[in-house]
């Protein structure tokens, strides 16, 4: 036994050197040899009990010493590393935190969902490239009767319909974010990734209520001095639609390597088609209301400071790249 303590040491002495410790024992013995025997094994016995009392003690005296030894309370400790959230978390409580700030209500909705949510009830028509297995991961399971195939949710859409006839009656102010997938893979694109979409029903909605909350959106996620431009586009859920711009921070909407005279795209918005409306149950006549969906990955990308040469790196477990965020 390797002595550490005292207490260690005290029950050493007691094993040995005790009432029936091992070499007392041995004393004991001494009377049942032969009796020109016995002197000698007296004198080692008494021997052996010196040296194990001397170690004792020697123990002793080095552990009282080193309990001495000067020891500066003050230098700072060794931190262990804790690790953080990854980057895409921390952006997706950020951007939450943002619309959670206007009145925006966050929810999510099924990520393997059926194709009359994603498709379907968002007004595309059957025969439409997206509803292709080119494009969409459809899950091998039997078709329901109602709803169609089942499919790998493509985008934060499919929450539209479901947010409409959660909620019932307008308004509706939701911020849905999600995983979603599509068949891509190269270095802006990840076959699964994230958005956050957004969608506001009420009375009286229009165009300038979605750009005044996008460029809301880009002054707090994107920075101060970021501005928002729509250009007109082409989704079967919006009407009319628009493809949203973010002046590039690189070289602040001048133009530059990076973007496109000066610009960067987002992602897609519009004021919300009245056939949706009329899928999820609500009166198109009475209401009318904005969306948009955008990725968080290339949110991220567009974010000042953060450069990211290839976005798959996001989703590899190389700790040397996920430890810079
Ligand atoms: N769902 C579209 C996409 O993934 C984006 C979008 C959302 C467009 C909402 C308009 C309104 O590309």
């Amino acid at each position: 036994m390797e002595a550490k303590t005292d207490v260690d040491l005290d029950q050493i002495q007691i094993e040995y050197l005790g009432r029936n410790g091992y070499l007392t024992q041995e004393i004991k013995n001494i009377s049942r040899l032969h009796k020109d025997d016995r002197k000698g094994a007296g004198i080692i016995i008494n021997e052996a009990k010196k040296i194990v009392l001397d170690m004792i003690v020697a123990r002793k005296n080095q552990l009282k010493d080193s309990s001495k030894e000067w020891f500066d309370k003050t230098i700072p400790g060794i931190k262990p590393s804790v690790g953080h959230l990854h980057l895409v978390t921390q952006a997706i409580a950020e951007i939450a935190d943002v619309f959670e700030k206007i009145g925006f209500v966050r929810v999510r909705y099924p990520e393997v969902e059926w194709d009359y949510f994603a498709f379907g009830a968002l007004n595309f028509p059957e025969v439409h490239p997206a509803r292709d297995d080119w494009e969409t991961f459809f899950v091998d399971v039997n078709p329901d009767k109602k709803y169609g195939p089942m499919v790998l949710t493509p985008h934060t859409s499919s929450g539209q319909v479901r947010e409409m006839k959660r909620v019932g009656k307008p308004p509706i102010r939701m911020v849905n974010i999600a995983k979603c997938y599509r068949r891509q893979s190269d270095i802006s694109h990840t076959q699964m990734f994230h958005q956050f979409e957004g969608l506001v029903i009420d009375e009286n909605i229009s165009v300038v209520n979605l750009k005044g909350t996008l460029d809301y959106f880009a002054r707090n996620f994107f920075g101060d001095t970021r501005k928002t431009r729509l250009r007109p586009y082409n989704f079967r859920f919006t009407e009319p639609s628009f493809e949203v711009d973010i002046t590039c921070d690189i070289c602040n909407g001048v133009g530059c390597r990076l973007c496109k005279a000066g610009w960067l795209e987002l992602g897609g918005a519009g004021m919300v088609h009245p056939n949706v409306l009329k899928a999820g149950g609500i009166d198109n006549k009475k209401y009318s209301g904005f969306a948009f969906g955008w990725g968080v990955e290339r949110a991220i990308m567009m974010k000042s400071g953060i450069n990211i040469p290839d976005l798959r790196l996001l989703y590899s477990p190389d700790l040397r790249f996920l430890i810079q965020f």
